[in-house]
Protein backbone atom coordinates (compact mmCIF):
# COMPACT_ATOMS: atom_id res chain seq x y z
CA UNK A 1 0.00 0.00 0.00
CA UNK A 2 0.94 3.46 -1.25
CA UNK A 3 -0.24 6.89 0.58
CA UNK A 4 -3.25 4.79 1.35
CA UNK A 5 -3.95 3.02 -1.97
CA UNK A 6 -3.02 -0.20 -3.13
CA UNK A 7 -0.94 -0.77 -5.88
CA UNK A 8 -1.80 -4.06 -8.34
CA UNK A 9 0.44 -6.39 -9.16
CA UNK A 10 0.91 -5.71 -13.06
CA UNK A 11 1.53 -8.38 -15.74
CA UNK A 12 2.68 -8.11 -19.12
CA UNK A 13 4.14 -10.51 -22.12
CA UNK A 14 6.70 -10.04 -25.00
CA UNK A 15 7.79 -12.71 -27.43
CA UNK A 16 11.23 -12.59 -29.38
CA UNK A 17 12.61 -14.58 -32.40
CA UNK A 18 16.06 -16.03 -33.57
CA UNK A 19 18.20 -14.34 -35.82
CA UNK A 20 19.90 -16.30 -38.77
CA UNK A 21 23.27 -13.98 -39.98
CA UNK A 22 23.05 -14.95 -43.50
CA UNK A 23 26.94 -13.47 -43.96
CA UNK A 24 29.37 -10.96 -42.17
CA UNK A 25 29.52 -12.53 -38.63
CA UNK A 26 32.52 -12.00 -36.66
CA UNK A 27 34.21 -10.08 -39.23
CA UNK A 28 31.20 -7.09 -37.92
CA UNK A 29 33.50 -7.26 -34.61
CA UNK A 30 36.33 -6.31 -36.84
CA UNK A 31 34.60 -3.04 -38.36
CA UNK A 32 32.68 -5.37 -41.18
CA UNK A 33 29.25 -5.47 -41.82
CA UNK A 34 26.96 -8.11 -41.00
CA UNK A 35 23.63 -9.37 -42.69
CA UNK A 36 20.95 -11.02 -40.70
CA UNK A 37 17.41 -12.50 -40.92
CA UNK A 38 14.76 -12.89 -38.42
CA UNK A 39 13.42 -16.64 -37.73
CA UNK A 40 9.98 -16.17 -37.27
CA UNK A 41 8.92 -19.63 -36.04
CA UNK A 42 11.83 -19.96 -33.49
CA UNK A 43 10.53 -17.87 -30.53
CA UNK A 44 11.49 -17.04 -26.64
CA UNK A 45 8.22 -15.93 -24.79
CA UNK A 46 8.08 -14.06 -21.68
CA UNK A 47 5.53 -13.33 -18.69
CA UNK A 48 6.50 -11.51 -16.25
CA UNK A 49 4.54 -10.09 -13.13
CA UNK A 50 5.60 -7.05 -11.05
CA UNK A 51 4.39 -6.95 -7.80
CA UNK A 52 4.93 -4.09 -4.94
CA UNK A 53 7.75 -5.23 -2.14
CA UNK A 54 10.16 -3.88 0.16
CA UNK A 55 12.89 -4.66 -1.93
CA UNK A 56 13.62 -6.08 -5.40
CA UNK A 57 13.44 -9.41 -5.78
CA UNK A 58 14.08 -11.23 -9.33
CA UNK A 59 12.95 -14.81 -9.49
CA UNK A 60 12.57 -16.92 -12.67
CA UNK A 61 10.32 -19.89 -10.62
CA UNK A 62 10.69 -22.76 -13.15
CA UNK A 63 13.72 -22.02 -14.99
CA UNK A 64 17.31 -22.39 -14.03
CA UNK A 65 18.33 -18.82 -14.96
CA UNK A 66 22.12 -18.56 -14.90
CA UNK A 67 23.97 -15.12 -13.58
CA UNK A 68 23.96 -13.50 -16.97
CA UNK A 69 20.41 -14.01 -17.17
CA UNK A 70 19.71 -12.67 -13.87
CA UNK A 71 21.98 -9.35 -14.77
CA UNK A 72 20.36 -8.98 -17.74
CA UNK A 73 16.91 -9.05 -15.98
CA UNK A 74 18.26 -6.63 -13.18
CA UNK A 75 19.36 -4.16 -16.05
CA UNK A 76 15.67 -4.46 -17.63
CA UNK A 77 13.77 -3.65 -14.15
CA UNK A 78 16.12 -1.19 -13.46
CA UNK A 79 15.48 0.38 -16.86
CA UNK A 80 12.21 0.41 -16.58
CA UNK A 81 11.20 0.94 -13.01
CA UNK A 82 14.22 3.06 -11.77
CA UNK A 83 14.58 2.64 -8.28
CA UNK A 84 11.25 1.35 -7.29
CA UNK A 85 11.64 -2.06 -5.26
CA UNK A 86 9.39 -5.09 -6.86
CA UNK A 87 8.91 -8.48 -6.60
CA UNK A 88 9.72 -9.18 -10.42
CA UNK A 89 8.42 -12.91 -11.61
CA UNK A 90 9.69 -14.12 -14.92
CA UNK A 91 8.47 -16.99 -16.82
CA UNK A 92 10.11 -18.09 -19.93
CA UNK A 93 9.26 -20.82 -22.67
CA UNK A 94 11.34 -21.00 -25.39
CA UNK A 95 12.20 -23.40 -28.78
CA UNK A 96 15.51 -21.55 -29.08
CA UNK A 97 18.38 -23.23 -28.49
CA UNK A 98 21.10 -21.71 -26.48
CA UNK A 99 24.96 -21.57 -27.56
CA UNK A 100 23.54 -22.57 -31.15
CA UNK A 101 23.87 -19.25 -33.16
CA UNK A 102 20.79 -18.67 -33.30
CA UNK A 103 20.45 -14.92 -30.91
CA UNK A 104 18.61 -17.15 -27.94
CA UNK A 105 19.87 -14.47 -25.55
CA UNK A 106 19.24 -11.36 -27.68
CA UNK A 107 15.70 -13.15 -28.11
CA UNK A 108 15.68 -13.41 -24.20
CA UNK A 109 16.55 -9.88 -23.66
CA UNK A 110 14.06 -8.55 -26.62
CA UNK A 111 11.17 -10.68 -25.23
CA UNK A 112 11.80 -9.17 -21.29
CA UNK A 113 12.13 -5.72 -22.55
CA UNK A 114 8.80 -6.26 -24.47
CA UNK A 115 6.96 -7.64 -21.13
CA UNK A 116 8.48 -4.58 -19.06
CA UNK A 117 7.32 -2.16 -22.03
CA UNK A 118 3.71 -4.31 -22.24
CA UNK A 119 3.17 -3.83 -18.41
CA UNK A 120 3.87 -0.41 -17.92
CA UNK A 121 2.91 0.94 -20.83
CA UNK A 122 5.99 2.73 -22.18
CA UNK A 123 8.77 2.07 -25.13
CA UNK A 124 8.72 1.71 -28.35
CA UNK A 125 10.74 -0.64 -30.52
CA UNK A 126 13.59 1.88 -31.02
CA UNK A 127 13.94 1.61 -27.08
CA UNK A 128 13.71 -1.37 -26.72
CA UNK A 129 16.84 -2.05 -29.71
CA UNK A 130 18.39 0.06 -27.89
CA UNK A 131 18.23 -1.58 -24.35
CA UNK A 132 18.55 -4.54 -26.13
CA UNK A 133 22.06 -3.59 -27.09
CA UNK A 134 22.59 -2.71 -23.78
CA UNK A 135 21.78 -6.50 -21.94
CA UNK A 136 23.83 -8.09 -24.83
CA UNK A 137 26.93 -6.67 -23.61
CA UNK A 138 26.12 -9.08 -20.04
CA UNK A 139 25.68 -11.73 -22.08
CA UNK A 140 29.04 -11.25 -25.03
CA UNK A 141 30.47 -8.17 -23.63
CA UNK A 142 31.51 -6.38 -26.65
CA UNK A 143 28.54 -7.46 -29.49
CA UNK A 144 28.19 -5.73 -33.06
CA UNK A 145 24.33 -5.54 -32.58
CA UNK A 146 23.13 -7.63 -35.19
CA UNK A 147 21.77 -9.49 -33.25
CA UNK A 148 19.43 -7.35 -30.81
CA UNK A 149 18.68 -5.32 -33.73
CA UNK A 150 17.49 -7.92 -36.33
CA UNK A 151 15.43 -9.60 -33.25
CA UNK A 152 14.10 -6.22 -31.75
CA UNK A 153 12.61 -4.78 -35.19
CA UNK A 154 11.96 -9.09 -36.70
CA UNK A 155 13.06 -7.68 -39.62
CA UNK A 156 16.05 -8.31 -42.20
CA UNK A 157 18.53 -5.70 -41.12
CA UNK A 158 22.43 -4.95 -41.84
CA UNK A 159 25.09 -3.82 -39.09
CA UNK A 160 28.01 -1.98 -40.37
CA UNK A 161 30.24 -1.38 -37.49
CA UNK A 162 33.63 0.06 -38.76
CA UNK A 163 36.93 1.31 -37.27
CA UNK A 164 36.19 3.39 -34.45
CA UNK A 165 34.07 0.31 -32.88
CA UNK A 166 37.05 -1.66 -33.39
CA UNK A 167 39.45 0.88 -32.14
CA UNK A 168 36.44 1.62 -29.06
CA UNK A 169 37.88 4.95 -29.78
CA UNK A 170 35.97 7.66 -27.07
CA UNK A 171 33.21 8.95 -27.78
CA UNK A 172 32.76 6.63 -30.92
CA UNK A 173 29.40 6.00 -32.25
CA UNK A 174 27.07 3.00 -31.95
CA UNK A 175 27.24 0.76 -35.42
CA UNK A 176 25.30 1.68 -38.48
CA UNK A 177 22.48 -0.08 -38.92
CA UNK A 178 19.57 -0.53 -40.72
CA UNK A 179 17.08 -2.68 -42.62
CA UNK A 180 17.51 -4.69 -45.93
CA UNK A 181 15.26 -6.06 -48.92
CA UNK A 182 15.11 -9.43 -49.74
CA UNK A 183 13.15 -11.08 -52.99
CA UNK A 184 10.62 -14.00 -51.79
CA UNK A 185 11.57 -17.03 -53.33
CA UNK A 186 14.60 -18.28 -51.28
CA UNK A 187 14.31 -20.52 -48.66
CA UNK A 188 16.96 -21.27 -45.77
CA UNK A 189 17.43 -24.65 -43.98
CA UNK A 190 19.23 -24.44 -40.54
CA UNK A 191 20.63 -28.04 -39.46
CA UNK A 192 21.84 -28.45 -35.95
CA UNK A 193 24.87 -29.89 -35.58
CA UNK A 194 24.08 -30.98 -32.07
CA UNK A 195 27.16 -28.91 -30.83
CA UNK A 196 26.80 -25.93 -28.36
CA UNK A 197 29.22 -22.79 -27.59
CA UNK A 198 29.66 -19.74 -25.70
CA UNK A 199 29.43 -16.90 -27.99
CA UNK A 200 31.75 -14.33 -26.10
CA UNK A 201 34.44 -17.33 -26.00
CA UNK A 202 33.99 -17.75 -29.85
CA UNK A 203 34.64 -13.82 -30.13
CA UNK A 204 37.39 -13.95 -27.75
CA UNK A 205 39.32 -17.29 -29.41
CA UNK A 206 39.42 -14.79 -32.76
CA UNK A 207 40.49 -11.94 -30.77
CA UNK A 208 43.48 -13.77 -29.52
CA UNK A 209 44.30 -14.14 -33.20
CA UNK A 210 44.82 -10.25 -33.25
CA UNK A 211 47.13 -10.49 -30.55
CA UNK A 212 50.08 -10.97 -32.92
CA UNK A 213 50.99 -8.46 -36.08
CA UNK A 214 50.41 -10.86 -38.29
CA UNK A 215 47.04 -12.37 -36.96
CA UNK A 216 45.95 -8.80 -36.64
CA UNK A 217 46.60 -8.57 -40.71
CA UNK A 218 45.12 -11.42 -41.29
CA UNK A 219 42.02 -10.73 -39.74
CA UNK A 220 42.03 -7.34 -41.51
CA UNK A 221 42.39 -8.48 -44.86
CA UNK A 222 39.18 -11.05 -44.25
CA UNK A 223 37.27 -8.50 -43.35
CA UNK A 224 38.11 -6.58 -46.35
CA UNK A 225 36.88 -9.56 -48.45
CA UNK A 226 34.22 -9.77 -46.16
CA UNK A 227 32.97 -6.55 -46.86
CA UNK A 228 32.75 -6.91 -50.33
CA UNK A 229 30.69 -10.25 -49.58
CA UNK A 230 28.58 -8.86 -47.70
CA UNK A 231 27.24 -5.54 -50.22
CA UNK A 232 27.07 -8.44 -53.03
CA UNK A 233 25.10 -10.47 -51.21
CA UNK A 234 22.60 -7.66 -49.93
CA UNK A 235 21.98 -6.86 -53.74
CA UNK A 236 21.81 -10.30 -54.33
CA UNK A 237 18.95 -10.29 -51.88
CA UNK A 238 17.80 -7.54 -53.11
CA UNK A 239 17.49 -9.32 -56.64
CA UNK A 240 16.16 -12.61 -55.52
CA UNK A 241 19.83 -13.75 -57.60
CA UNK A 242 19.47 -17.22 -55.38
CA UNK A 243 22.38 -18.92 -56.63
CA UNK A 244 24.62 -15.72 -56.36
CA UNK A 245 23.68 -15.36 -52.98
CA UNK A 246 24.58 -19.17 -52.17
CA UNK A 247 27.80 -19.22 -53.55
CA UNK A 248 28.45 -15.58 -50.99
CA UNK A 249 27.25 -17.32 -48.16
CA UNK A 250 29.86 -20.42 -48.99
CA UNK A 251 32.75 -18.04 -49.53
CA UNK A 252 31.74 -16.69 -46.17
CA UNK A 253 32.16 -20.10 -44.99
CA UNK A 254 35.65 -20.00 -46.40
CA UNK A 255 36.60 -16.99 -44.43
CA UNK A 256 35.21 -18.23 -41.14
CA UNK A 257 36.91 -21.43 -41.74
CA UNK A 258 39.93 -19.90 -41.76
CA UNK A 259 39.32 -18.11 -38.44
CA UNK A 260 39.31 -21.33 -37.16
CA UNK A 261 35.07 -21.02 -36.01
CA UNK A 262 34.26 -24.26 -37.87
CA UNK A 263 33.87 -28.02 -36.40
CA UNK A 264 34.17 -31.03 -38.40
CA UNK A 265 30.07 -31.56 -37.76
CA UNK A 266 29.66 -28.03 -39.68
CA UNK A 267 31.82 -29.13 -42.41
CA UNK A 268 30.27 -32.65 -42.80
CA UNK A 269 26.32 -30.60 -42.78
CA UNK A 270 28.26 -28.83 -44.97
CA UNK A 271 29.11 -30.73 -47.47
CA UNK A 272 25.94 -32.80 -47.14
CA UNK A 273 24.02 -29.82 -47.94
CA UNK A 274 26.25 -28.80 -50.71
CA UNK A 275 26.29 -32.45 -52.21
CA UNK A 276 22.30 -32.32 -52.33
CA UNK A 277 21.82 -29.26 -54.35
CA UNK A 278 22.47 -26.92 -51.36
CA UNK A 279 23.05 -23.49 -53.58
CA UNK A 280 25.04 -22.59 -50.80
CA UNK A 281 25.91 -23.53 -47.24
CA UNK A 282 28.16 -21.67 -43.70
CA UNK A 283 27.71 -22.04 -40.34
CA UNK A 284 25.77 -18.99 -39.21
CA UNK A 285 26.61 -16.80 -36.07
CA UNK A 286 29.59 -17.92 -33.51
CA UNK A 287 30.58 -20.97 -34.71
CA UNK A 288 32.14 -23.92 -32.69
CA UNK A 289 29.24 -25.53 -33.72
CA UNK A 290 25.62 -24.68 -33.64
CA UNK A 291 23.82 -24.37 -36.72
CA UNK A 292 24.56 -24.75 -40.31
CA UNK A 293 22.42 -22.68 -43.08
CA UNK A 294 21.92 -23.67 -46.45
CA UNK A 295 20.09 -21.82 -48.91
CA UNK A 296 18.07 -23.82 -51.44
CA UNK A 297 14.30 -22.71 -53.34
CA UNK A 298 11.49 -24.62 -52.30
CA UNK A 299 11.82 -27.11 -54.78
CA UNK A 300 15.04 -28.46 -53.81
CA UNK A 301 14.55 -28.40 -50.23
CA UNK A 302 12.91 -32.02 -49.89
CA UNK A 303 16.39 -33.59 -51.39
CA UNK A 304 18.67 -31.22 -48.63
CA UNK A 305 16.53 -32.47 -45.81
CA UNK A 306 17.20 -35.75 -46.47
CA UNK A 307 20.84 -35.37 -46.83
CA UNK A 308 21.06 -33.02 -43.82
CA UNK A 309 19.07 -35.94 -41.66
CA UNK A 310 21.19 -38.75 -43.33
CA UNK A 311 24.35 -36.63 -41.76
CA UNK A 312 23.04 -36.75 -38.19
CA UNK A 313 20.97 -33.64 -37.88
CA UNK A 314 18.53 -33.79 -34.79
CA UNK A 315 16.78 -30.45 -36.16
CA UNK A 316 15.85 -28.82 -39.26
CA UNK A 317 14.35 -25.11 -38.87
CA UNK A 318 13.22 -23.58 -41.95
CA UNK A 319 13.21 -19.57 -42.74
CA UNK A 320 11.35 -18.26 -46.29
CA UNK A 321 12.74 -15.10 -47.82
CA UNK A 322 10.02 -12.09 -48.53
C1 LIG B 1 27.04 -13.62 -32.97
O1 LIG B 1 25.72 -13.99 -33.33
C2 LIG B 1 27.68 -12.86 -34.09
C3 LIG B 1 29.12 -12.43 -33.84
O2 LIG B 1 29.55 -11.71 -35.00
C4 LIG B 1 29.26 -11.56 -32.60
C5 LIG B 1 28.64 -10.18 -32.78
O3 LIG B 1 28.44 -9.74 -33.90
O4 LIG B 1 28.39 -9.55 -31.75
C6 LIG B 1 30.06 -13.63 -33.69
Amino acid sequence: MRNGRFEPVILGTGSACGKAILVGEHFVVWGGTALAVPLTGARCDVKLSIAPAPRTEILFPEFPADERMRKAARLAARAFLGRRARRIEIELASNLPAGAGLGASAAFSVALLRAFSVALETGDEDVIAQKALDLERIFHGHPSGIDSTTIAYEAPCYVKTGDRFVGRARGAKGPLAGFIDLAPGGLFLLADSGERHDTAVAVSAVGRMAETAAGRRTIEKLTQVSETIALQTATALRQGDWPYVGSMMTENHYLLAALGVSTERLETLRRAAVGAGALGAKLTGAGAGGFLLALTTPSGAARIRRALCAAGTPRIIEQTTG
